[in-house]
């Protein structure tokens, strides 16, 4: 049987440049997991020191705070400010710059428009940032209602389809004087996706390595399933079973977001012991 790997998959650049930060730093704290992965967050707390910690209000004085991808509203930076703890921070590029951008647009009197998940963390932090108007919206159907002014700042949060972004600045456009639109659409997640259902059309068993309750992990099951039936969603090499690759030609592998390449790294030589 032949394994094959997806072209894109498992950690994005963002993840994979937090790991390397939470690893040099050592001896420290992050605010909440640093990724959704459960061994991952063992292996750094094992190795690295470097545990997890559910609240801000937990952070103590005297270790370092890691900031994770996703960044942290302004009045919690300043929170660890006043705390004088010493702040690492990870936050990935692609989410400081609508930070940035929100942070700027406000100051200059455009209203601020994101468009996203209100109670994800990243649009909680990049929302903190305008210091006037600012909405956000996960529908285009939500404009209607927004007493916006003549001048309007659109922004996306990372991981969402550029086709729905498309919906809402359409609507802004044609409904306001001036629109400034920034497309902060990070297409790491979508790689993956468009990787996964390309490997799926040509396999006959799929197994995608990732958190069961990561949702990005949970789609690329879904896309998977759609063109090869036989797909089977682990979090680790003890869940494979030898009975799912009897009789078959082609395995592919795809792998979640927060999926370390040290599991998936065991989970072929698994596969490829197996007897079939
Ligand atoms: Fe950054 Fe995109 Fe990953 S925003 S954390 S590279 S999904």
């Amino acid at each position: 049987m032949n394994i094959k790997l997806a072209k894109n998959y498992g950690f994005c650049f963002g993840v994979k440049r937090a790991i390397k930060i939470a690893e040099s730093t050592q001896n420290a704290s992050t605010i909440g997991p640093l990724i959704h992965n459960n061994e991952e967050i063992m292996r750094l707390k094992k190795n690295f020191n470097v545990e997890t910690l559910e609240d801000i209000s937990h952070v103590s004085g005297t270790k370092k705070a890691i900031i994770r991808t996703h960044g942290i509203p302004k009045q919690d930076l300043q929170f660890l400010k006043e705390k004088k703890v010493d702040i690492i921070d990870a936050t990935c590029p692609y989410v400081t710059k609508p930070q940035k951008i929100c942070e700027k647009m406000s100051k200059e009197g455009y209203d601020i428009v994101i468009f996203g998940d209100e109670m994800h963390p990243e649009v909680k932090g990049v929302k903190s940032y305008a210091s006037g108007k600012v909405h956000v919206v996960l529908h285009v159907s939500e404009l209607a209602a927004l007493k916006l002014s003549a001048r309007v700042a659109v922004v996306s949060q990372t991981t969402r389809k550029v086709e729905e972004f498309k919906e809402i600045v359409s609507y802004l456009i044609s409904h306001y004087k001036e629109v400034r639109v920034f497309n902060t659409i990070c297409n790491a997640t979508f790689e993956n996706q468009d990787a996964a259902r390309e490997l799926s059309k040509e396999s006959d068993v799929m197994v995608v390595v990732g958190g069961k309750n990561s949702s990005n992990t949970k789609q690329l099951l879904h896309i998977s399933k759609e063109f090869c039936s036989d797909s089977y969603l682990i979090e680790s090499e003890r869940e494979l079973e030898a009975s799912w690759f009897e009789g078959k030609e082609q395995c592919g592998i795809t792998a979640g977001a927060s999926t370390p390449d040290w599991i998936i790294k065991k989970i072929i030589e698994k596969i490829s012991n197996f007897k079939v």
